[in-house]
């Protein structure tokens, strides 16, 4: 099993999304996007509370970790989530990324995920201002910034998160902090350029891989990766 820790490259990481997968098949899908160069698997972990959609919890977290060796980033879109890490640790993630707009999620529970040896991070929503993040620079490895409000995979990039990126790397580099900025919703070849621009160093992708009109999820991924490789 893969339990690394995330090295800081100088390219990009794509993490496919396998909410966008098909989970009738999502073995297959899951070495489909492996065999096509994905560098993370991103799971979107939903509660219909936090946000109004049920996803998966950690036994799916499990069996994606029997099926794979790629790093697991576990994007946690749940009130309560001091309930589930333990669980999600258990089931093989390599990370685990909270909601700043969860109530609870607060320094000692970024330092707990940091004791279980996994990598930490902390998301912002594209309406929330991007200086509720202050307190968590100094314990996490990533930072993620929302390009759609969470909940669904398929929606519109909303353009304004660029500004958010801007600010947030510009932060970073003031703070002098190794943390990698990721982006999720809507991300596809069209604007990986944009948004690795802006500072973001992962991208987050659903629909544009495993849903992609023309492309299979190698061909997407590739150019999804040429895009933003073009832009660093
Ligand atoms: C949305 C999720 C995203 C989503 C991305 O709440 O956090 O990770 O799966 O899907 P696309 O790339 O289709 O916007
Ligand atoms: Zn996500």
């Amino acid at each position: 099993m893969n339990r690394e820790r995330y090295k800081s490259t100088s390219g990009v990481i794509i993490a496919p999304s396998i909410l966008s997968a098909d989970f009738g098949r999502l073995a297959w899908d899951i070495k489909r996007v492996e065999n096509g160069g994905a560098d993370w698997l991103h799971l979107d972990v939903m509660d219909g509370h936090f946000v109004p959609n049920i996803s998966f919890g950690p036994m799916v977290v499990e069996f994606v970790r029997d099926n794979s060796d790629l790093y697991l980033d576990a994007h946690l879109m749940i009130d309560n989530p001091e309930e589930y890490i333990d669980k999600f640790n258990i089931a093989g993630v390599n990370s685990i990324t909270l909601h700043a707009e969860v109530e609870g999620v607060v320094p000692d529970l970024l330092k707990a995920i940091k004791d279980m040896g996994l990598d930490v991070g902390i998301s912002i929503n594209p309406k929330t201002p991007v200086e509720v993040l202050e307190e968590a620079y100094q314990w996490v490895d990533l930072v993620l910034v929302m390009s759609v409000h969470p909940g669904f995979g398929g929606q519109r990039f909303i353009e304004d998160s660029l500004d958010n990126v801007r600010k947030i790397a510009a932060r970073i580099s003031q703070l002098d902090r190794d943390i990698s900025i990721q982006i999720d919703g809507g991300i596809d070849a069209e604007n990986a350029g944009s948004v690795v621009e802006a500072g973001a160093r992962c991208l987050v992708a659903g629909s544009s891989i495993f849903k992609h009109k023309q492309l299979d999820p190698a061909a997407a991924i590739k150019a999804i990766r040429d895009a933003a490789e073009a832009a660093l």
